[in-house]
């Protein structure tokens, strides 16, 4: 099977004597059946030429961000969202610099910054220049915003000087992408579902009882479970995110939506309930809009906990169910509480007192209460690379 065959590859090629590899990484590419698309920055022009690239590509070659034609054609977000992945190759270390500082200074900057998707790097440069700190530390960071960096090598380098800086050979890349679409080819066999963010419990035709949750990471855990292929369905509270390209999201309001939602989206392999559903909702729902002359006293009822729904179906529950537990005290007594009376698997805390984490923020730090393992606490990071860390783990069990 040719794991290559009909991806989308965005390749951004930065000014460096490396530049030259990546007309042979083109070719590959291409010779595996992928699309190439590729974004040539100002000084990589003054190593190979657009009409090299667009030659063996067989595709237009992005040069400017404000070049009226590719913008009509193909703006700099579409760009990004066309493809599978981002490769830059090879990245010089300007351009890392520029990454690891989130700068928007050319197209190629400008497409990454607005990517959704997985960015990889393959760095080349003089030894001196990859071991100096500043690179060092532009390397934390981009690892940090879960980029992944291919090599560099070690050896001789066209400067004439030896060391790690090389970069890797395109035969050598072209096979790490083989095996990367190939892990994620071994979970299509599964399907997951998630839901996320709030619910809008409706008073009267315009007014409703909502609480804070912005979805944020419910999404990325979809998009990470889709990343890794897995066939995932979204039931997505209302939110003001952007739907995730590959996954199937469904929108509701209520919370009685939500729950017919997700059974009519079972059975699937694992279930993660990250939704904020609210626990009440208003007992005598007016279809006409209550003028405020009117004295009123909302009447409450429960509305009925999903995952503890799910987790207790005799046939419809899945291999793996995972709740999350949102408590602003007792964190540990109350996600254990949770993790047994609602038969979960595994229960996800945070402790939403932190203003800092959770609720709205594009940071989590969260414990992992596990039925049949100890607690596992995993340190603040961006909801997105988070994410990423609890797929790893629902796959290794599912394993
Ligand atoms: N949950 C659900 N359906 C509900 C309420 C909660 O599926 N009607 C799920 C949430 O998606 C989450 C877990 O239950 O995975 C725990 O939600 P949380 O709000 O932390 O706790 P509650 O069970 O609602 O209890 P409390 O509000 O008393 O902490």
């Amino acid at each position: 099977m040719n794991f290559l065959k009909d991806k989308k590859i965005l390749l951004i090629i930065c000014g460096g004597i490396a530049a030259y590899k990546s007309l042979e990484l083109i070719r590959l590419f291409k010779k595996n059946g992928s699309v190439v698309k590729t974004i040539l920055t100002n000084s990589a022009k003054k190593f190979i030429t657009p009409l090299s690239v667009a030659s063996l590509s067989q595709e237009k070659v992005y040069t400017d961000l404000f070049d009226h034609n590719n913008e009509a054609e193909m703006d700099h977000i579409s760009l990004s969202r066309w493809s599978d992945l981002i490769l830059i190759a090879p990245a010089t270390a300007n351009t890392i610099t520029k990454l690891s500082n989130g700068m928007a200074s050319d197209l190629a900057s400008t497409v990454v910054l607005a990517s959704d998707k997985k960015v990889f790097l393959a760095p080349a440069m003089n030894v001196r220049m990859w071991e100096h700190n500043s690179n060092k530390k532009n390397v934390k960071k981009l690892k940090e915003f879960d980029y992944q960096l291919i090599g560099p090598e070690v050896g001789d380098m066209a400067c004439g000087e030896f060391g790690e800086g090389k970069m890797i050979e395109p035969e050598n890349i072209i096979n790490f992408f083989i095996k990367y679409f190939k892990s994620e080819k071994k979970h299509c066999k599964y399907k997951a579902l998630v839901t996320a963010g709030p619910t809008h419990e409706y008073i009267d035709p315009v007014r409703y009882v909502t609480n804070k949750s912005s979805g944020k990471q419910g999404y990325e855990i979809a998009r990470s479970l889709s990343r890794k292929g897995f066939d995932t369905t979204l039931i997505s509270g209302p939110t003001n995110l952007e739907p995730i390209t590959g996954v199937n999201t469904i929108n509701v309001n209520s919370a009685k939506e939500m729950l017919e939602a997700t059974l009519n989206n079972l059975p699937v392999d694992v279930a993660i309930f990250s939704a904020a559903v609210a626990d009440w909702k208003i007992k005598n729902f007016k279809y006409e809009k209550i003028k405020k002359d009117n004295n009123i006293n909302l009447a409450l009822e429960k509305n009925i906990d999903i995952l503890n729904y799910v987790s207790k179906h005799n046939s419809l529950r899945p291999k793996i169910v995972i709740g999350f537990a949102a408590e602003t005290n007792n964190l540990i007594e109350n996600s254990k509480k949770k993790l047994n009376d609602k038969s979960c698997d595994w229960i996800i805390a945070n402790n939403i007192s932190d203003k800092s984490i959770g609720f709205g923020s594009d940071f989590n730090e969260v414990t992992i209460f596990y039925k049949n393992k100890k607690i596992e606490k995993i340190s603040k990071m961006k909801k997105s690379i988070l994410s990423d860390r609890i797929v790893q783990r629902i796959v290794s069990e599912l394993n």
